[in-house]
């Protein structure tokens, strides 16, 4: 009998219930705290899983006791949210999604990994790919933004990051794929509201990024808080049970979001918490995360015929086989044993966390060349995010301090000529007798770099805003700047775009720096000073006024299309529908002209992967790195398809005066889409091959191609 069989045909039901709870360690001063009882719990088996724990100290500890001192000896699983790097902060998400460069992607997580696993710790509650198109939701940050295939691509590099070949090697940590799932188009924008959209814009829109976690071997799933057409996802026996588990074939761990399992009751499908945890767990869902339902009422579940104990069986093996995956029975204190610079490959963690910030950063504007700024330029550096420490690391920390960010503040001056620097005004107040003072330290300068923004935790979970503007008396501020007629650099930092038409015409340059991370005043300083050429793109579509919220570029085609001199046509008589800035831009410090479109097979089968290809050229002064983006469109189909569907990316770095040739490969298995029975379909007919350097579809070069079947 396998391991797993011999220990479930010893367990009771407390023991077997100990292993579907996971219980919340709280922090003390000196670091974590396991409350009251929990010592005792373990030794009893009532808990087999922990989040927020972190030190190997204190995760050998516990694991001791779960290990030399309860009966059976099963070790504990401790998880944490490991998002955007453990000690080490890298970019936020949706930063990093910016980065369009999969091997980075992959390289931050597995750096995470290695850190969080010399940290004692086994699984992250991490990626986090839910398809964000609405500024107003806080969450947003977390994500890679509006793109079902971009999600989706970035999955897979996390997935490998975070796990590696290997889920039992040194540095590897089981990643959890998350929140399953459409959690990214709560009603109105607002965190935890329901979640209401068509079964079509699921399959083809949401569940993707799930599908390719799933493929990529992610070892576990978070069933989101909300819930979808009236049915919880922590109780979604359809898609839990019968598409993660029974058409995927996902054999691994699901485990819930915080209490969501008692939440059931205000959802209204539970009348009491054995019927919570019995619906819960009947959908799948292995681990119950903090809420107690599954310890407390499952017995109770159990003697009212709610579940059965081979369902109770199934979770439990399927615990207990992520626990041996991970190799904890055979070496429950091996974390934290390897040295931490071999295992990520002797790279230096600080310096990668340099490399990402640059890479994330997005130049919007940059008016007659204001950036790059020059040594002998002299510099007032202004505003409340010149300084804001804790607030690099963004909205998920980790077991980041806030100490070990570097700010442009202690930065920029060693790169730079900074004669003068002044806060001007509180993000959280309404103060402006800091002004003046700014002001006047203006007034001696050349040029302002004004660092405005959002702090931290107004992006990130509960944070929805209604008004994604700049928050406090920050305006004021930039107005008082700006009416000096100087030249301001506004450096943005942010979890979510800002409806900012105002700034976005009168400042001379507006560089998007997200949350960078603890390197976020070098990085930027890079960039501003011109060492490297920014290159990051966006990965939304960034509004010009929130009331286009939900704001994607992948739009299907209407009837009535705008046109200007038809008033019946599709249109905002107040805004207009173009984003402030689409999906993809960033400038550089380059100048790129892309020509030359070719495709390797006008007329291609169902097998057939065809390239797409094209010249680019920096016309430019400087070098500078280009990223082209390959879309779709399905003239005919037997539904309405999409204007454009991004399929590829590709970067090239250039010289001045260079040419290079960028190809995208296209299977046509990647034009399938969900048909009318919402299974995969892939029609004969025309499509529409569109490369270029954003979404604008205007500015796309175009080249028709057919596919036979
Ligand atoms: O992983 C998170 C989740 O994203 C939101 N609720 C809490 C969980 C554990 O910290």
């Amino acid at each position: 009998m396998s391991r797993i069989e011999t220990l479930l045909s010893k367990m009771t039901l407390r023991e077997k219930l100990g292993q579907l709870n996971m219980v919340a360690s709280g922090y003390a001063v000196t670091g974590p705290l396991l409350g009251g009882d929990s010592p005792d719990a373990i030794r009893s088996g009532d808990i087999g899983n922990l989040l927020n724990m972190v030190g190997v100290d204190h995760v050998n500890e516990v694991q001791r006791i779960a290990v030399e001192e309860s009966r059976l000896g099963i070790p504990l699983l401790l998880g944490f949210d490991v998002i955007h790097g453990h000690k080490t902060a890298f970019p936020v998400p949706l930063a990093e999604a910016a980065m369009f460069d999969r091997a980075a992607w992959a390289r931050t997580a597995r750096i995470a990994a290695v850190e969080a696993w010399n940290d004692g710790l086994a699984l992250t509650f991490a990626p986090m790919i839910d398809v964000s198109r609405d500024l107003r939701w806080g969450r947003i940050v977390e994500s890679a933004g509006e793109d079902s295939w971009l999600n989706a691509e970035m999955a897979i590099a996390k997935v490998k990051g975070f796990q590696g070949s290997d889920l039992s090697a040194i540095g590897s940590i089981a990643a959890t794929a998350k929140h399953f799932c459409a959690y990214g188009a709560p009603v109105a924008g607002r965190e935890y509201a329901s979640v209401d959209i068509s079964d079509r814009a699921l399959h083809e829109i949401y569940l993707p990024p799930f599908e390719a976690a799933v493929k990529a071997g992610v070892a576990a799933i978070m069933p989101a808080f909300n819930s979808l057409a009236g049915m919880p996802m922590t109780a979604h026996e359809p898609l839990l049970k019968g598409w993660l588990r029974d058409k995927l074939g996902f054999d691994g761990v699901i485990i819930s979001d915080y209490n969501a399992v008692a939440e059931l009751l205000n959802h209204g499908v539970a009348g009491d918490l054995a019927e919570a945890a019995a619906l819960s767990l009947r959908a799948g869902v292995d681990i119950d995360m903090v809420s107690n339902a599954y310890r407390k009422h499952l017995p109770e579940a159990l003697s009212r015929g709610l579940v059965t104990m081979a369902e109770i069986d199934a979770c439990v093996r399927r615990v207990l086989a992520l626990k041996e995956r991970l190799g904890l029975f055979d070496q429950p204190y091996r974390r934290g044993t390897a040295p931490l610079a071999a295992m990520a490959g002797n790279i230096d963690h600080h310096e990668v966390a340099r490399d990402a910030a640059r890479k994330s950063c997005v130049l919007l504007t940059n008016y007659n060349e204001a950036l790059p700024l020059t040594r002998t330029e002299r510099i007032a550096l202004i505003g409340p995010l010149a300084d804001a420490q804790a607030d690099m690391r963004g909205p998920w920390g980790g077991a980041s301090v806030a100490e070990d960010s570097v700010t442009l503040r202690t930065s920029l001056g060693k790169v730079a000529t900074v004669v003068a620097q002044a806060e001007g005004v509180k993000i959280n107040s309404d103060d402006t007798s800091g002004i003046a003072t700014a002001v006047e330290a203006a007034r001696i300068a050349d040029t302002v770099v004004l660092c405005l923004g959002e702090t931290a935790p107004m992006s990130g979970e509960a944070a929805s805003r209604a008004h994604p503007e700049l928050p406090g008396k920050q305006r004021e501020l930039a107005e008082a700047i700006l009416a000096l007629g100087k030249k301001v650099v506004v450096v943005l930092f942010a979890g979510r775009p800002l409806t900012l038409p105002w700034l976005f015409h009168k400042a001379s340059a507006v560089l998007m720096a997200w949350w960078p991370g603890e390197q976020a005043g070098p990085a930027i300083g890079d960039l501003l000073m011109g060492q490297e050429s920014p290159s990051g793109r966006l990965p939304v579509s960034w509004p010009d006024a929130v009331g286009q919220a939900p704001l994607y570029y992948e739009q299907y085609p209407t009837g009535r299309p705008f046109n200007p001199n038809d008033h019946y046509t599709s249109k905002y008589i107040d805004a207009p529908n173009a984003p402030a800035f689409p999906f993809g831009h960033g400038l550089t410090y380059g100048a790129f002209s892309l020509s030359g479109l070719k495709v390797s097979k006008a007329v291609f089968g169902p097998d057939d992967t065809i390239e797409v290809s094209a010249t680019v050229t920096n016309t430019g002064k400087r070098a500078a790195q280009e990223t082209v983006f390959l879309f779709t469109h399905d003239l005919v189909a037997s539904l309405s398809r999409p204007l454009l569907e991004l399929r590829g990316f590709a970067r090239i770095s250039l010289d001045p005066g260079q040419s290079g040739t960028v190809t995208i490969a296209l299977a046509a298995r990647d034009l399938a889409f969900p048909g009318r029975d919402l299974q995969p379909v892939l029609e004969a007919g025309d499509f529409e091959i569109k490369l270029g350097s954003s979404a604008r579809r205007s500015q796309l070069l175009n080249a028709r191609v057919t596919l036979k079947l």
